[in-house]
């Protein structure tokens, strides 16, 4: 599997060939091909990745549109041979998109089941549901299908699930098989089966920030060890979503502005990658930047607000 930018290959002949004349041109003398080629080279290393292109095994070549920057870790860690892969970080860092974005790299159907309070072994396992002929019948979910059939499929909100929900399914993400309780069947897992859960925290249960969290059981964090990434905002990202907006300069550098400012006070605050996206959404809308500060701090106490006064 290799990965490229679109941005290393866009239009790389003609840049040469442009760069070549004009510089020999100003110079008044030949410029080898090789320096122009290294000139080039490092210019586009610094430009942000626009479309991931990845080559599979098979020699299918997948693009992903405006991909986080830890995508490519991920699909290293995959390339590694890895399976199970945890993604932890802060909310609206881009953990989900990242899974959705990984299945379409590898050219894989994807599922994904947020495991929210009330969520029980049947969503995961399936359920024996009465048929309109009277007979009962197994039904199957999706989380059983990728496992079977292939496919990336997203545990989300880990540490938000019942800690027993997760040893239930410890072995079906250890194992390679997985005993259904429900039909009683055991459902191999397919080579291209690649399970990913997201979570908040470590798994350690809550902290300041994530309060409704639960300590996940060691056994399952296992399952992860040496496939946990742990996913950051991405500035670059941000910047390639507000391209072309007006204002949008002053939205990021207030939204980057605030991060720090929570870092710093360690307040119980979030200034995630959802307050640029639905902040865009205000901007073309042609709202002003106050009237998003505003709307964004509405819920803050005067002193949190306070500590932030001044941006
Ligand atoms: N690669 C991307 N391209 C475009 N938008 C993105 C990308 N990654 C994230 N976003 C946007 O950022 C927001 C947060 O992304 P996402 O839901 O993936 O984060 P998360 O880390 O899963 O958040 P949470 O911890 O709250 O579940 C969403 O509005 C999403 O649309
Ligand atoms: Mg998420």
């Amino acid at each position: 599997m290799t990965t490229e930018t679109e941005n290393k290959k866009r239009s790389h002949a003609e840049l040469m060939e442009l760069m070549g004349k004009t510089l020999s041109e100003y110079i008044e003398a030949p410029v080898s091909e090789e320096a122009v080629r290294r000139i080039i080279d490092e210019k586009l290393a610094e430009l942000p990745v626009q479309k991931l292109e990845v080559t599979l095994p098979d020699g299918v070549t997948t693009e992903v549109e405006s991909p986080h920057k830890q995508l490519t870790d991920v699909i290293e860690l995959v390339k590694q041979g890895h399976n199970n892969i945890l993604l932890v970080g802060p909310a609206g860092t881009g953990k989900t998109t990242i899974a959705s974005d990984l299945a379409k790299a590898l050219n894989l159907e994807f599922g994904f089941l947020s495991l929210s309070a009330g969520v029980t072994e049947a969503h995961l396992f399936g359920r024996i549901l009465p048929q309109a002929d009277g007979a009962w019948a197994y039904q199957s979910t999706r989380f059983v299908d990728v496992y079977e059939n292939g496919g990336v499929f997203l545990l989300d909100e880990v540490d938000a699930a019942d800690p027993n929900l997760m040893v239930s399914i410890n072995a079906a993400i250890a194992n390679g098989h997985l005993s259904n309780v429900v039909n009683g069947k055991i459902h191999q897992r397919h080579p291209n089966c690649i399970l990913i859960a997201a979570a908040n925290t470590y798994g350690l249960g809550a902290d300041a920030q994530y309060v409704g969290r639960n300590p996940l059981d060691a056994s399952t964090l296992d399952r992860f060890v040496l496939s946990t990434t742990f996913v950051d905002y991405d500035t670059d990202l941000e910047k390639r979503l507000a391209q072309g907006v007006e204002g949008a300069e002053s939205l990021l550098d207030w939204v980057w502005a605030i991060r720090s400012k929570i870092s710093e006070y360690r307040l119980r605050r979030i200034a995630s990658t959802r307050v640029v996206v639905n902040g865009l959404l205000a901007l073309r809308a042609e709202r002003s930047l106050n009237y998003i500060k505003t709307m964004f701090l509405q819920s803050w106490s005067k002193d949190e607000v306070a500590k932030v006064e001044s941006l």
